[in-house]
């Protein structure tokens, strides 16, 4: 039978990240040493602490169907996080717990979007922005912001970029890629504009909110005049290193939490049971309990950029939360290095994976085609040896 997809999974972009770790995955079968700084996950075990209480879940019996929007206990550990961390006061109506931050997002994009909408996606953006709103029929419509501004976007550039087709603005601080945090002023800024534009919905993705090496975390819903607007996005995956647990979490207006919790009945039902239990408990716990990782991420923060700076031809900010750093590598374009003719972000990440053996993601995939994104979450070895081999295999050109 000849395949008959749909135009919708057709024009689907296959994810780079996980394309980039394919590739590296190839060559280590080959048996190549390649070093991963391609990949989103903390490099850390979950917890004890939380891993106990899985296991507590487990014999206990937790193994039904739980409510479509999550358990209740775990809404209520929700609703007092958001009020502990971010001042944030919601109620039961306005929590909806999912498989992950990414269903979240895409629940949010399927309930609110119509054909033709448009989203805009400050850029970098976390690579699955683009491709989610596109699934849901709405069009993605970048706003570029670059290294001199340190990746953010300027009430200006904000207003410029919206037209009477946007619904949406998407958004992560801190950033994936670029690890840049939006000072409470800054959001402010953009609250201003947004103010004059009343039925634009503001999606504020602050998954990486404890890996902030700044402090202020700031959330858009504080905004008493922007509350009622805001889906405020959540979950465990990074901060606690729960990738593999799958919950996140949203709180929102009642009417799109209703909205996302009646098409996440249809799709995938209620969470997973025991990861939620065990979720009861890493969010009930103090944040001090989980420092020891974000200390241990800017440590590393600090060894890359220095090593960084070494090496001529890298722009870099320094990212002020999340793990990654995303130089500006537009230096080398145009550029023949050992045989491989480098035209792009893409053609150099290849090249670092292909010759020096280290993995990265493209900027490409991010919206920013001059830069690459590295993730420090990784051993300091790691590190070291990868930046080694970059600089050696660059200056012996
Ligand atoms: C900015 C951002 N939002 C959401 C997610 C998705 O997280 P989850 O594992 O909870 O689906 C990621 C994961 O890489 C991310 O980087």
């Amino acid at each position: 039978m000849q395949e008959q997809l749909s135009n919708r999974i057709n024009n689907l972009a296959t994810s780079q990240t996980l394309a980039m770790a394919a590739k590296a995955r190839e060559l280590r079968a080959e048996g190549k040493d390649i070093i991963g700084l391609s990949l989103g996950e903390p490099d850390f075990n979950t917890p004890d602490f939380i891993k106990d209480a899985a296991i507590k879940a487990i014999n206990d019996n937790y193994n039904s169907y739980t409510p479509v929007d999550g358990y209740v206990e775990l809404k209520d550990a929700i609703i007092n996080k958001f009020k502990r961390d971010n001042n944030l006061t919601y109620d039961h109506s306005q929590i909806v717990v999912s498989t992950g931050a990414k269903q979240s997002l895409a629940n949010v994009a399927m309930v609110l979007l119509n054909p033709g909408d448009e989203v805009l996606l400050p850029c970098p953006y976390w690579v699955s922005y683009a491709e989610i709103v596109k699934l849901a029929e709405g069009v993605p419509v970048e706003v570029p912001t670059s290294v001199e501004t340190d990746f953010k976007m300027t009430p200006e550039q904000l207003e410029a970029a919206i037209t009477p087709k946007t619904k949406m603005i998407w958004y992560s601080s801190p950033c994936n890629p670029s690890g840049m945090v939006y000072s409470k002023q800054e959001l402010r800024g953009l609250a201003d504009v947004l103010k004059k534009y009343p039925d634009i919905i503001i999606v504020s993705d602050e998954i990486y909110e404890h890996i902030n090496f700044v402090g202020g975390h700031a959330s858009m819903a504080q905004f008493e005049d922007m509350y009622d607007r805001v889906v405020t996005v959540n979950g465990v995956s990074k901060a606690f290193a729960m990738t593999g647990w799958r919950i996140g979490y949203i709180g929102a207006p009642s009417w799109i939490a209703r909205a996302t919790n009646k098409m996440q009945g249809q799709i995938t039902s209620g969470a997973n049971c025991i990861a939620q239990r065990a979720v009861i408990t890493a969010l009930e716990a103090p944040v001090s309990k989980i420092s020891y990782m974000v200390d241990t991420f800017k440590k590393r923060r600090k060894l890359i950029i220095d090593l960084l700076n070494n090496i001529e031809g890298f722009v870099t900010t320094e990212p002020e939360g999340a793990f990654y750093v995303f130089p500006n590598i537009s230096h080398f374009f145009g550029k023949t290095i050992k045989g491989h003719k480098i035209e792009n972000a893409t053609d150099f990440s290849m090249f670092l994976l292909e010759e020096a053996l280290v993995a990265t993601v493209t900027g490409d995939a991010f919206g920013n085609p001059d830069c690459i994104r590295i993730s420090y979450a990784a051993s300091e070895d790691q590190i070291e040896e990868a930046l080694k081999r970059i600089k050696s295999f660059l200056t012996e050109a």
